[in-house]
């Protein structure tokens, strides 16, 4: 007892000598706000935003930490020496960088129309403050932007871009001004921040209804006729219309998605835009019109990703369409979104289907809090909110996925605009009558991530010492510097440290209800 209390002591002193605040060049504090929830959000207008600036890893022998807590910190950085010896901690996490996993594709959010209208409802110079934070160097590094082909529920209005009927040659295709003026100019932008291209990603809701079984674009309905047939052909080569306009504007998508959540549109009286696929539709019109359609392309490298729905549809819908050759040769993943996540075990879906087709990666297209008709629309300030992102996102890490893709970019006050009201939280809410931008907690969980994982990091095994509630996920990133992503939920007190055989012992303390990111060179 004795020895253990001053064996606490000496650490804390340790960590507290040790651990000066070390200003970043380009760093600006978090001006928090707090609307009476649980945490804070940090207000950002046309000439001020919070940022944490590039960053720079210390030489071989400190490391450096960033911090998000429940009590207001938002990334904050520290510096200090990584130790010879072990300080005797409980609790030990082992990096083994022997153990090597998937490799990281990227982070990011979705271009809706909800979010274009948001951010173009700011001033220019609050407009460019908010596509810096997400995409520029002094930002949070999101690489991987999703873009809904036409409009969603996060639409004003409902439109494809063919809907004359029995347009079966798409002479009448044409983008929309939602994509001309709003859409289109701001992924350029967002482009033109970036230090390396986007990785563009495309899904469609539904296809024009006169495609469709039920000769709309909301409810239950399908593609009329058979895989092989006229409507499945003409709905593939709406995809690559949708790629050639798009690559006018000298947008270039990495992937496309199957369709928004094809579950939808199998649901009696769905209230917004769906189109139905049971996995073996999916297969075949993959197999027979989209696969040949993408490959005799200008595009014949866009990637393919199926499912673009829950995870609890696996691996039942990957074992339907991966085991068909004919479909499988032209798929590269599985593409899963986050709702109903609690109900099936990450190891039960993600990692059996890992396991079954390990040649396709896992990636994660969409989330988002608020959805729940309990937990409905903005919270500003909610820390749970942020919690479970971050800890879906550490679980889905350590269960292949190789990226995890926001839903809106940025969302009003009342989580909209949305033509059925499916109102939802965003990691950016903005007020445009006061010219300003909230950025959420959940902007933080996704920043632990994206800023540091650049494309290309490959997951690495962690054991610990002791069975922890601490959860965590370790990379090994292109430069060979190391990455450990760390969350504490829970209310049990423990000291730990990260031990690194290539360079040392790591003290650390992860405060209550807290995001930690370590991060040090190697060579
Ligand atoms: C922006 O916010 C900063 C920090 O709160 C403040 O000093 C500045 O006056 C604000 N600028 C505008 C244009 O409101
Ligand atoms: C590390 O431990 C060894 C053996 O216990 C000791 O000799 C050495 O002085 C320690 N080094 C430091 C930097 O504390
Ligand atoms: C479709 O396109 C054709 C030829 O480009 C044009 O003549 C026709 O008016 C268009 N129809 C509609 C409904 O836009
Ligand atoms: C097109 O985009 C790429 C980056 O994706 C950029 O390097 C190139 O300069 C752009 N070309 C034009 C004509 O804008
Ligand atoms: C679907 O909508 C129709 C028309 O609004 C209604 O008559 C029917 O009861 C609804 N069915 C279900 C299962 O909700
Ligand atoms: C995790 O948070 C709890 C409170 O929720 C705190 O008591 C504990 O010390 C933290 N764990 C670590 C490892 O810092």
């Amino acid at each position: 007892m004795a020895l253990l209390s001053s064996i606490l002591l000496a650490l804390m002193f340790l960590t507290a000598e040790v651990t000066p605040q070390k200003k970043h060049s380009g760093s600006q504090k978090c001006v928090a706000r707090n609307f009476g929830h649980d945490s804070v959000v940090c207000e950002c207008n046309s000439t001020y935003c919070d940022s944490v600036g590039s960053i720079t890893l210390p030489p071989l022998g400190q490391y450096s930490s960033y911090l998000t807590s429940m009590a207001g910190s938002r990334l904050e950085a520290a510096q200090s020496q990584v130790q010879v010896n072990s300080t005797g901690a409980g609790l030990k996490l082992t990096l083994a960088r022997n153990q090597k996993y998937q490799k990281i594709r990227g982070f990011g959010g979705a271009m809706t129309d909800a979010a274009a209208i948001n951010i173009l409802s700011l001033s220019a110079g609050a407009q460019d403050q908010l596509l810096r934070q997400y995409f520029s160097p002094e930002g949070i590094g999101y690489s991987v932007v999703r873009v809904p082909m036409a409009s969603c529920d996060f639409s004003t209005r409902l439109y494809t871009y063919a809907d004359t009927p029995g347009d079966y040659n798409l002479d009448n295709f044409t983008l929309a001004p939602e994509d001309m003026n709003m859409k289109i100019p701001l992924l350029q932008r967002a482009q033109a921040l970036s230090p390396h291209p986007l990785s563009l990603l495309a899904s469609a809701w539904s296809a024009p209804a006169w495609m469709k079984t039920n000769g709309a674009l909301t409810g239950k309905g399908s593609l009329k006729g058979q895989p092989g047939g006229k409507e499945h052909k003409t709905w593939a080569q709406y995809y690559i219309r949708f790629l050639e306009e798009y690559a006018k504007y000298n947008l270039t998508f990495w992937a496309l998605t199957t369709g928004n959540e094809p579950s939808a549109g199998q649901m009696t009286n769905y209230s917004f835009q769906a189109l139905g696929f049971t996995p073996e539709e999916q297969r075949d019109w993959v197999a027979l019109d989209l696969g040949p359609a993408l490959h005799a392309s200008s595009h014949p490298h866009t990637h393919v990703l199926i499912l673009d729905d829950n995870r609890l549809l696996l691996p039942h819908w990957a074992k339907v369409v991966l085991s068909d050759i004919h479909a499988g040769k032209y798929i590269h993943g599985v593409a899963v979104h986050w709702y109903l996540d609690g109900l099936v075990p990450a190891e039960l879906s993600l990692g059996v289907t890992h396991h079954l087709y390990p040649d396709y990666y896992l990636f994660g297209t969409e989330a988002c809090s608020g959805f729940t008709p309990l937990d409905r629309g903005v919270t500003l300030g909610s820390w749970r909110r942020a919690e479970q992102y971050t800890h879906d996102i550490i679980e889905d890490l350590n269960h292949y996925v190789v990226g995890w893709t926001d839903w809106n970019l940025a969302l009003d006050q009342t989580g909209g605009p949305n033509w059925v009201k499916n109102f939802v939280d965003s990691p950016v809410i903005v007020d445009a009558k006061r010219d300003v931008f909230y950025k959420q907690p959940t902007f933080y969980s996704m920043a632990h991530f994206s800023k540091f994982l650049w494309e290309g990091s490959q997951r690495v095994g962690v054991s610990s010492s002791q069975k922890t509630e601490l959860e965590y996920s370790a990379f090994i990133r292109p430069d060979g510097s190391a990455v450990l992503i760390i969350l504490n939920r829970s209310s049990s007190v423990i000291q730990f440290e990260v031990w690194d055989p290539a360079v040392g012992y790591i003290p650390c303390t992860a405060p209550a209800h807290s995001f930690l990111t370590l991060a040090w060179n190697t060579h």
